[in-house]
């Protein structure tokens, strides 16, 4: 007997007909009216109705964690995208996938992105939805959850959870993570105490949500509202406040249109949407991971990212956003400047307006929808810019023959042509053991070179942000050249050379840097040198081979064996699709 909520339709004796909602994807028994029945049989038993069931269905990825406050605000964001999809007339359903927090993973996030990508992109395929909203925020969850996706196929809205609060400390406006360093560099110089520290410690997070400056959470949050995957203004209101949970009812109810009009990922992924983000980031003095990331995801697209193209971009393309670390805001002041839709209505004639977004609606269309805007201290004009070029600049040099980048927005512009000596570090352990040691010899002109700290070599962790030596910093320096193959947080600043292609752990020219040897560095040329004769360095690799680590089982042993250099965004191999649907950005 049915229920009286129970319509009584019953099951589909034809689940053939339909490749929607509850019918798609079926488990495979052999018999795909009976894995109908099964499946409808099982879901009932939590209480829904054939009614109910329906509908389109709209996955809504549940990346709510303890270990990831970032994520704190999940519950009431699931809360509110459900209540959108139910206004619209669709099914949400929510799920839980893997969830990274930037402190909580061991050996470090990047290791663990492209394992959240693959199971967001298999349980995207494994289960039935018409559409999904990615729940996402810290760092690596953001481009995991486009990666996946975008390999997915389905419709996507990408909903951020949102910056945190910013705190104070004796008076003094302070948040994650830019003041994290700075109050950390002023402890090791022993400038405050360790009563001070503490208290410094209880303010730097004031609330749930992202770090709350320009780091990769904020960058990535920018990025995907220029790719068009959020509903407009989706980028910059805070975790806690009344715009987010509306952005996520909104992300809602366009999931079930976007299901219904089968705007599927690829429409709005293409290499115009792609060029729109690489002008964000460039603008918004976004954080060197963001280049990472974006290459990984449009690689996912089969597009490849032309990093001279890139830089040539990056030379008409002004800072524009006035936030730590390249300038003074906070997240929370670039929402109250009208977030995204300031810096776009600037950015305008650099864009390519004609770009689709998840509305449906064009990029031009919906800034145009925004309205004109009103007078703030956030986003400059073009005209009086915080950085007159792109905050990122991508060198090269026989120490870099696959690329390097420098986050110029965020370096000591006197350090930017500079020649010095190599004090060198084999790896992070090295580094650890010495930086601090009082015999170190090291002089504030020197160029600290840290190996090792590649894709394969340690996958990849934010240690290029190598601390200035004790002694130099007891002494006042607050900032020298560094060099490395790893990456850096997009909330530190100094004048930091990262992503040295290929990397020391595969035989790249950085695993025969020595002591003493001269490197020149010149933002103006866009050149990484090691000032070390080719015959030099082959005699160095020939005396001293580099053997590729290898592990013995589980996902380590995938990762080392298929992740990618840098240049490539550090994803699989196996991913990324072939063949290639050409490079980007197709700039003159
Ligand atoms: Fe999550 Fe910074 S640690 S965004």
């Amino acid at each position: 007997m049915s229920s009286p909520t129970d319509s009584s339709k019953g099951h589909s004796t034809n689940p053939a007909a339909s490749q929607e909602g509850m019918s798609k994807g079926l488990t495979n028994y052999g018999d795909r009216g009976f894995s109908l029945f099964l499946r409808k049989a099982f879901i009932k038993g939590a209480g829904y109705s054939d009614t109910a069931l329906e509908r389109p269905v709209v996955g809504i990825t549940n990346t709510g964690s303890a270990y990831n406050p970032c994520h704190g605000n999940a519950p009431q964001l699931i809360e509110a995208v459900k209540r959108g999809v139910m206004l619209a007339g669709g099914l949400p359903m929510d799920f839980p996938t893997i969830s990274i927090h930037e402190s909580f993973s061991s050996p470090n996030s990047m290791y663990l992105r492209n394992l959240m990508s693959m199971d967001t992109e298999e349980l995207l395929r494994a289960q039935p939805m018409d559409a999904v909203v990615l729940i996402g925020g810290c760092d690596k969850t953001v481009p995991a959850q486009l990666m996946g996706a975008a390999s997915a196929g389905l419709p996507a809205i990408q909903l951020i959870t949102g910056s945190m609060l910013t705190g104070s400390h004796r008076s003094e406006r302070v948040g994650a993570c830019t003041d994290c360093r700075r109050y950390w560099g002023k402890y090791r110089a022993e400038e405050i105490d360790a009563q001070e520290i503490a208290e410094v410690n209880n303010q730097l997070v004031a609330s749930v949500g992202t770090c709350s400056v320009m780091g990769t959470a904020s960058t990535m949050a920018c990025i995907a509202e220029a790719l068009g995957m959020t509903v407009p203004g989706g980028a910059s209101p805070p975790a806690v406040t009344a715009d987010r949970l509306r952005i996520a009812e909104r992300s809602g109810a366009l999931a079930v249109e976007i299901a219904r009009k089968r705007l599927t990922i690829d429409k709005v992924l293409t290499a115009k949407a792609f060029e729109n983000a690489m002008r964000v980031l460039l603008a918004i003095g976004g954080s060197t991971n963001g280049i990472v990331h974006l290459t990984a995801i449009a690689g996912r697209m089969g597009f490849e990212i032309d990093l001279k193209a890139l830089d040539r971009m990056g030379r008409e393309t002004p800072v524009l956003l006035d936030l730590k670390p390249s300038g003074d805001h906070y997240m929370e002041d670039f929402h109250h400047a009208g977030g995204m839709a300031t810096l776009l209505r600037e950015l305008k004639p650099l864009l390519h307006l004609d770009a689709l977004t998840v509305t449906g609606r064009t990029l031009g269309e919906e800034i145009d929808a925004a309205g004109p805007g009103f007078a703030q201290d956030v986003v400059r004009s073009r005209n009086n810019p915080i950085y007159p070029q792109g905050g990122i600049a991508v060198l090269q040099g026989n120490l870099a023959p696959g690329g390097a980048i420098i986050k110029q927005s965020a370096a000591n512009p006197a350090m930017m042509e500079h020649e010095g000596r190599a004090v060198v570090f084999e790896n992070l352990e090295d580094l650890a053991n010495r930086i601090d040691t009082p015999d170190l010899d090291v002089h504030p002109e020197d160029v600290l070179v840290l190996k090792h700290i590649g894709p394969k070599g340690a996958a990849m962790p934010e240690a290029g942000y190598m601390p200035i030596p004790r002694k130099l910093a007891l002494a006042g320096v607050k900032d020298m050249v560094r060099i490395s193959d790893g990456r850096m947080s997009g909330t530190a600043f100094g004048t930091i050379v990262l992503h040295v292609t290929p990397e020391a752990a595969i035989g790249g020219p950085l695993a025969y840097v020595q002591n003493g040897d001269r490197i020149r560095l010149s933002v103006a040329k866009r050149e990484i040198s090691l000032l070390v004769s080719d015959a030099e360095l082959a005699r160095r690799a020939e005396a001293n081979p580099v053997r590729e680590a290898v592990a013995e089982r589980g996902y380590r042993k995938l990762f080392l064996a298929s992740v990618t250099q840098a240049d490539r965004g550090v994803d699989f191999d196996f991913l990324m699709p072939a063949p290639s649907a050409g490079k980007i950005p197709r700039v003159d």
